[in-house]
């Protein structure tokens, strides 16, 4: 576990209320240990989001202690973190952006169960149940916001985008494509860029969704809204190149069964495209 310090107030908390109850056998522990002991608090990033994953109550009595740097480390758990960036989603509506904005939020242990405890069971049942309440899928109209999307999604999934030119070519051509993004709140998870080749064909220019949500139903939800405008644009036709299966690269194994499964079909390999090293398949669905 690598640990680090960071300040307090730069760190987004993910729920809504403290208990009084755990505040107060908190605060008695605080008093009984030399506080730069105390274990570090667990943090996560997802976009541009930097927040607790636990221990709010621990950062909220440190920081009536005080303290403005904390020891955290990044939480490389695998959580459920559609829900946290519901609740993050919760906290900005509510505007509770850091520890601080818990002071008139203590609350006894009768109203933490129904405000909290309760409201969070109901979600964690319809995150599951009824993904489409919560993600948002929407076309992105603004250059830089395309831009800043692609850049973040494709920066964080290094496994299969790892040269840097053509990342930035990713970014720049997002620009002139038609562009949507998968939201849950307001932070972008995912995102699907289309180029237009001619009356009849698309290609899917780029997609990626950030690997903590892979496998959730994502792609193929951004597919489906993709071919949605598509149809009605009278195309007939969506193409994507990808690595070849003849490349050994268990991440574009995975990539490839998400096509196949979302109704693409192998066209033809090209070894002069993207070079003998990187042997490019183009695949294609009838739309
Ligand atoms: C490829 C990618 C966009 C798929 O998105 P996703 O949200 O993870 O995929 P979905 O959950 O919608 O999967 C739909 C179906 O595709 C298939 N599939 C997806 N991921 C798979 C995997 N890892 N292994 C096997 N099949 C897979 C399954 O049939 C799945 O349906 P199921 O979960 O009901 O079995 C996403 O994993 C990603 O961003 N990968 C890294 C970047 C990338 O490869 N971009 C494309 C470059 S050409």
């Amino acid at each position: 576990m690598n640990v680090f310090t960071k300040n307090i107030k730069d760190i987004q908390p993910s729920q809504l209320y403290i208990s009084k109850t755990k505040l107060a056998k908190v605060e008695k522990y605080l008093d009984s240990v030399d506080i730069s002991h105390i274990e570090p608090l667990p943090i996560k990033k997802i976009g541009k989001n930097i927040f607790f994953t636990d221990g709010h109550t621990r950062a909220f009595a440190l920081m009536k202690r005080g303290i403005e740097e904390v020891k955290v480390y990044w939480d490389e758990d695998d959580l459920d973190w559609i829900q946290y960036l519901i609740c993050i989603d919760w906290c900005n509506r509510e505007g509770i952006k850091n520890i601080a904005d818990f002071s008139d939020r203590v609350v006894d242990d009768k109203d933490y169960k129904k405000l909290w405890d309760m409201r969070c069971d109901s979600m964690q049942k319809g995150s599951v149940e009824n993904l489409d309440y919560y993600l948002d899928i929407r076309a992105v109209s603004k250059n830089n916001e395309k831009c800043s999307i692609c850049e973040q999604v494709l920066r964080a999934l290094p496994n299969w985008f790892g040269i840097e030119e053509a990342i930035r070519e990713y970014i720049n051509g997002a620009k002139e494509n038609t562009f949507l993004s998968a939201y849950v709140g307001d932070t972008p998870i995912g995102f699907l860029s289309v180029k237009e080749h001619n009356e009849f064909t698309s290609e899917i220019y780029v997609v990626g969704i950030l690997k903590e949500f892979h496998r959730r139903g994502i792609g193929k939800r951004l597919i489906k809204a993709t071919e949605e405008i598509l149809v009605k644009e009278n195309k007939i036709f969506l193409t994507v190149k990808t690595l070849s299966s003849s490349h050994p690269d268990e991440g574009y194994r995975k990539t490839r069964e998400f096509y196949r499964s979302v109704g693409f079909y192998p066209l033809e390999e090209f070894t002069e495209l993207w070079g003998n090293e990187n042997p490019c398949l183009l695949m294609v669905k009838k739309l």
